[in-house]
């Protein structure tokens, strides 16, 4: 079977590779999947420039993409929940990264039942950013009926995803996005739209109850200009506070790095009376499970930007690398042989 690998660390057309390998067999507690279509995120980008390898040093080559649909080819010892010819979709484990395959064999927790009224290519969009943001906003902020979530790059495919989530747990939502973007996000259901290109949005918001933090760097400390007293910050992209490092059982030695690191960031939230976390999400099929239903009634809606067949695997990187995708970038293997 044909699989893409990260062959060294680098750029796009240094470091990505097809290469030959044989299907793997699954284990105990595994399933095989033979992969239609898988999804790409920036976390491949950062891997593939080497960028996490404080955090997991990786034996290259190593396979790409954590995002799945497909169907299931045959299960391990233990798995009953699953059988062949069913169609699931993931955001696979860290140690099964490698979506963009032909077949990839996943842990059986991390799987979840497709949406039936979705394509795989419209399933595939969703684990990651879905998974993201139901821990970051509903699991980790508790967002709450009414209140007022500040959610920054509205037309991404965190944004595109998380304006959607909140909007259905009766969020008021406020999102930044370009001027080209502002009608298209308010289609998504955003409340406020700020056109970051014409407007500041420090000088248009307070009393916000969560803000949702994509951007990371300035934007997390610029988060508790516009927080309410008591409010919470959620971030994806700023720094990692002591208590998630704990949970993620870093070392020690970094842990101490990331204690300093987050201590600006910690005083702002102490001033204001705040909750600060930065969220690493977790594969988990059963939360999975419990947002494909929110598509498969059409609570919430597929984002998908561009569709690049599997043999153009490079030039989605490169899409996506721009920072500009509306939504979700696709790769289809359906015609992948
Ligand atoms: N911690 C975690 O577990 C986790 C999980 C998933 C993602 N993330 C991180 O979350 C971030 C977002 O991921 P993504 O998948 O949404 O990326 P993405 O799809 O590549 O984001 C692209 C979008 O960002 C918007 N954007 C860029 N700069 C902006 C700004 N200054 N203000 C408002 N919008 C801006 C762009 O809109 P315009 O063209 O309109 O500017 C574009 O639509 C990444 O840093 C990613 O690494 C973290």
């Amino acid at each position: 079977m044909k699989a893409l690998k990260i062959t060294q660390y680098g750029d796009i057309d240094s470091s990505l590779a097809f290469q030959e390998v044989n299907v793997p067999e699954p284990g105990a507690g595994e399933v095989l999947i033979k992969i239609n279509a898988a999804s790409i995120n920036p976390i491949d980008l950062m891997v593939m420039r080497g960028e996490m390898k404080a955090v997991k040093k990786l034996n290259l080559p190593v396979g790409i993409g954590r995002d799945l649909s497909g169907e299931v080819v045959s299960v391990g010892n233990g798995v009953s929940q699953y059988q062949s010819g069913e169609e699931v979709f993931a955001r696979v484990g860290e140690d099964h990264v490698g979506t963009l395959a032909q077949y990839l064999v996943v842990d059986a927790s991390h799987l979840a039942k497709k949406p039936n009224n979705l394509t795989h290519e419209e399933a595939a969009s969703i684990p990651l950013v879905g998974l993201t943001s139901y821990q970051a906003l509903i699991q980790v902020a508790g967002l709450k009926k009414g209140e007022k979530v500040l959610i920054h790059a509205g037309s991404g495919g965190i944004g595109s995803m998380a304006i959607q989530l909140a909007k259905a747990y009766g969020a008021y939502v406020i999102t930044t996005t370009s001027s080209a973007n502002v009608e298209w996000v308010r289609k998504l259901g955003a409340d406020q739209v700020i056109d970051y290109k014409k407007e500041n949005y420090l000088e248009l918001l307070s009393d916000i109850d969560v803000v949702y933090d994509t951007l990371g760097k300035q934007y997390t400390l610029d988060a508790f200009k516009v927080l309410k007293k008591g409010g919470r910050v959620v971030s994806i992209a700023g720094v990692v506070d002591p208590q998630t490092a704990r949970e993620l059982g870093i070392n020690w030695l970094l842990r101490k790095l990331i204690g300093l690191k987050s201590l600006p960031i910690l005083k702002l939230a102490k001033e204001k009376s705040a909750f600060y976390r930065m969220v690493i999400m977790q594969a988990n099929g059963a939360q999975l499970n419990e947002l494909g239903a929110l598509y498969q009634d059409k609570i919430i809606h597929p984002v998908v930007d561009r569709i690049y067949p599997f043999e153009q695997s490079l030039a989605a990187f490169s899409y996506l690398n721009t920072k500009r995708a509306k939504g979700k970038v696709v790769i289809s293997l359906a015609n992948s042989g």
